[in-house]
């Protein structure tokens, strides 16, 4: 048996390759353009492991696409592959259309073509599943209530939007052809392997180099945070027993303040990494001019899958915290490989020149 992964050197997707190797002998293809945010230094403890095969190519490539599930016969494709990032969509959104509206839409051409062909237990025993975000409900006020499945869409970033077109692909070809699909809405996954241009890696790296941790704004905007373990182990049981055509909502029931973050992993660091004369890392902390269109905050209702599926997130944020902490500073050699090039390049105009207050 075989899955086929798109995504699978990025953060989450990476780490589902991993967890799944470690569980199962079923062969993973793994699909990755290697983008600035694809590394496949992130799967190297499977050295020549048969059962990764990875394809470097991009999921709106319908002929390569096509030929790989031909020759793979994949019993279940999981798509994680995207652009991820808020900050770069504001700057640039046209590689967000690019590979989560019309990369999405090929692969969904591919697959659709593939699956129609298939026998027909296999063709009942195919599943699509597509991972998404959260970020396709918008923004809650504080006292709203967390965002259900039956949230209405209101999608205010150029990556949330193009996610939220994404699924809404998704969703149609299930309608109109059948096709055996599933969705997961996630909130914010921290962990390893996660790159140093989200929150949580960013404040770490540059907390250990003596750099300001920028906080955009007044930092009391909401985050709900899942280990990213979880989420792989979430998605696991949605490609199990998820009901075909529908979506499950998967978070942590964890709200934090940015603020409150990043002083817990400040908190974290003054134990692991003291720095001199017992000064904490929190002095590095500096408020940087706000996200253009900010959602204030988000907060997932994650009752339904733990109901009808039976997940349940298992780390607590202080625990999964500090287990990230140590992964980044057992992992020097990943750091200064992701920390140099085009990498750079882009956190210098970013932060220096647009953020600063
Ligand atoms: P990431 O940016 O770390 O990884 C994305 C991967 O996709 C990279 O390896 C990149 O090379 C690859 N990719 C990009 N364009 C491609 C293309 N056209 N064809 C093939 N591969 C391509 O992202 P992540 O944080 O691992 O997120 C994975 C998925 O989970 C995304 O769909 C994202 O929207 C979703 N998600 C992320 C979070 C989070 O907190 N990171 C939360 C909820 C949902
Ligand atoms: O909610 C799920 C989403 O979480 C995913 O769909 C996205 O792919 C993922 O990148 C993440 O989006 P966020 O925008 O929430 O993550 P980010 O780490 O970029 O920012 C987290 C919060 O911290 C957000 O409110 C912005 C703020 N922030 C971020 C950075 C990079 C800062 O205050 N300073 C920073 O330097």
């Amino acid at each position: 048996m075989t899955i086929l992964v798109t995504g699978g050197a990025g953060f989450i997707g990476s780490n589902f390759i991993l967890d799944w190797a470690a569980d199962s002998d079923e062969v993973v293809v793994n699909v990755d353009k290697l983008t600035y945010a694809g590394n496949l230094k992130n799967l190297s403890s499977l050295g020549g492991d048969c059962r990764h095969v990875f394809v470097k190519g991009d999921i709106g490539n319908v002929e390569l696409m096509s030929t790989l599930l031909s020759q793979h016969k994949p019993r279940a494709i999981l798509n994680f592959a995207a652009e991820s990032h808020v900050d770069r969509s504001i700057h640039g959104p046209a590689d967000f259309i690019e590979t989560n509206v019309v990369g999405t839409f090929g692969l969904l051409e591919s697959t659709r073509a593939y699956w129609s062909a298939l026998p027909d237990a296999e063709k009942i025993a195919f599943r699509f599943l597509h991972v998404s975000t959260d970020e396709v409900y918008g923004s809650l006020e504080k006292d709203d209530a967390a965002f259900r499945e039956d949230s209405r869409y209101a999608p205010n970033s150029p990556y949330s939007a193009s996610k939220a077109a994404s699924d809404h692909l998704v969703r149609a070809y299930h309608h109109t052809y059948g096709l055996p699909v599933l969705t997961t809405n996630c909130s914010n996954n921290y962990g390893p392997f996660h790159f140093p241009e989200k929150l949580i890696p960013l404040c770490i790296l540059n907390a250990l180099s003596g750099k300001d941790l920028p906080i955009y704004g007044d930092g009391q905007q909401i985050r709900d945070w899942l280990y990213v373990k979880d989420h792989c182990a979430a998605i696991r049981r949605v490609l199990e027993c998820g009901v075909l055509g529908e979506t499950y909502n998967i978070g942590g029931w964890n709200e934090k303040t940015n603020l409150e973050v990043v002083k817990a992993l400040c908190g974290v660091l003054d134990e692991l990494k003291p720095l001199a004369g017992a000064r904490s890392y929190a002095h590095q902390i500096t408020f940087v001019r706000d996200r253009p269109g900010h959602d204030r905050r988000y907060a997932i209702d994650a009752n339904k899958i733990a109901t009808e599926l039976g997940w349940t997130p298992k780390e607590t944020f202080e625990a999964g915290l500090r287990k990230t902490v140590q992964w980044y500073l057992e992992h020097q050699e990943w750091v200064n490989e992701v920390s140099t090039g085009a990498y750079r390049v882009w956190m210098n105009a970013h932060y220096k020149v647009e953020s600063r207050s």
